[in-house]
């Protein structure tokens, strides 16, 4: 409870007791891994796993290659099982990175698994034998099958992430948007060279949950995906230990200290569309003019959402402010001493400000994204 008070983050009914995952790597992150690992990781992708006949066979060449590790096994779901068996006793949220060449192929494994596991969708593996397989990349130029398996597994009612790599789909916001459609629950990043701007742009694009990867393995450059739109950060490479417990200890300590863990910059300072939180009222020429136009929202369309989700909270005191109220007050992070002086008036912490700023932030989402995109590959 402590951890969902602090990150206040859930997948499968299970509390997420810290945002830092374990991302795949075939052939190294089986169960064993995970648990000698589990004291600093929320979630852990296992994998990955080729499922079918096809995706079997592309393994087996890989291994046979002997340049790469891959998990080999002749029956997947048995093999699958006894991983997560393993797992069962430990407080990690368990996800399967899946590698399949159809939406029957996924079915089937969800169907034999059960619906307390997230099932991961390897729309990222390069190499040839798998592409060629018709999975990993693939799916990125593919994105009706890549949807049809999205909805496949949803309608076995699991969570379902899906595992890219940015720039490699023509436009990764249409991506985002079209797996959003398809009823994706989680996207999970491979940012490669694009960092924090590329992510910004996914969390513009949906409401998913985001998982942000790829070289993530100090406290600044966590930092700079949590205030750029990420929920969680995961790691592969760099997944020992010590990495690990430095960056829990660090964003538990930033968290109790600052209260919102992933708050975002302000959007004048490159914030992503969360930042509407601690934006001014609109009335001046700033950035939150182009912003608004974009999203489709009015300027009094904007001010009643803000005050509507405010009411009733102590975010509407503060007649000293710049607006009458800490509803457009900034980030604690811009120092003022308005909102500092009304927020100890109403005997209020810098940490519970932010905290309401948050949940001002998941209203203004909610408005946002309010309209799911019309999945048109059925
Ligand atoms: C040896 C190795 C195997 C990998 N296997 C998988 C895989 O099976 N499925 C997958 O989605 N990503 C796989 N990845 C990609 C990683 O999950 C991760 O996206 C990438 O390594 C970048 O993150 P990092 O900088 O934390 O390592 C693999 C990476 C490595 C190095
Ligand atoms: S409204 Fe205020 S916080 Fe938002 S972009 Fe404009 S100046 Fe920045
Ligand atoms: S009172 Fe301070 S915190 Fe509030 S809007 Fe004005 S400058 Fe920002």
């Amino acid at each position: 409870m402590e951890s969902f008070e602090r990150f206040g983050l859930m997948i499968n009914d299970k509390v997420v007791k810290t945002p830092i995952a374990l991302a795949a790597m075939a052939g190294m992150v089986d169960a064993g891994y995970v648990l000698a690992r589990a004291d600093h990781i929320g979630a852990a992708f296992i994998g990955g796993y080729s499922i079918d006949e096809p995706t079997m066979a592309a393994s087996r060449a890989i291994a046979a290659a002997g340049e790469r590790r891959e998990f080999l096994y002749d029956d997947p779901v048995a093999e699958l099982s006894a991983q997560l068996r393993k797992m069962k006793g430990s407080d990690v949220v368990p996800g399967v990175n899946l590698r399949g060449s159809s939406p029957a192929s996924f079915l089937a494994i969800a169907e034999a698994l059960g619906d307390a596991v997230i099932y991961e969708i390897d729309a990222h593996c390069r190499q040839a034998p798998l592409v060629g397989a018709g999975c990993g990349e693939y799916y990125l130029h593919n994105l009706k099958e890549l949807a049809a398996v999205v909805r496949a597994l949803k309608s076995a009612d699991v969570t379902v992430s899906v595992k890219i790599r940015a720039g490699i789909a023509a436009d990764d916001r249409v991506l985002a948007k079209k797996l959003w459609g398809a009823g994706a629950d989680i996207l999970h990043v491979d940012l490669m060279d694009f960092g924090s701007a590329k992510l910004r742009q996914i969390r513009n694009s949906c409401p998913l949950m985001l998982i942000a990867n790829n070289s993530i393995n100090s406290f600044d450059v966590m930092k700079e995906m949590f205030s750029h739109g990420a929920d969680l950060v995961s790691l592969a490479r760099k997944s020992d230990i010590r990495t690990l417990a430095g960056l829990d200890a660090a964003i538990t300590r930033y968290t109790d200290d600052q209260g919102w863990y992933n708050s975002p910059k302000q959007l004048c300072r490159g914030g992503d569309v969360r930042a509407l939180t601690f934006c001014c009222m609109p009335v001046k020429d700033c950035p939150i003019i182009p912003t608004l136009k974009r999203i489709g929202i009015s300027k009094e369309e904007f001010q009643e959402i803000k005050t509507d989700a405010a009411k009733g909270t102590l975010l509407e005191r503060g007649q000293h402010t710049c607006f009458g109220s800490l509803v457009w007050c900034c980030k604690t992070s811009s120092p003022c001493v308005f909102r500092d002086m009304t927020i100890q008036q109403e005997g209020l912490t810098g940490k519970e400000y932010m905290r309401l700023k948050r949940e001002l932030s998941g209203a203004i989402m909610d408005r946002v994204f309010y309209d799911k995109p019309h999945d048109d590959a059925g």
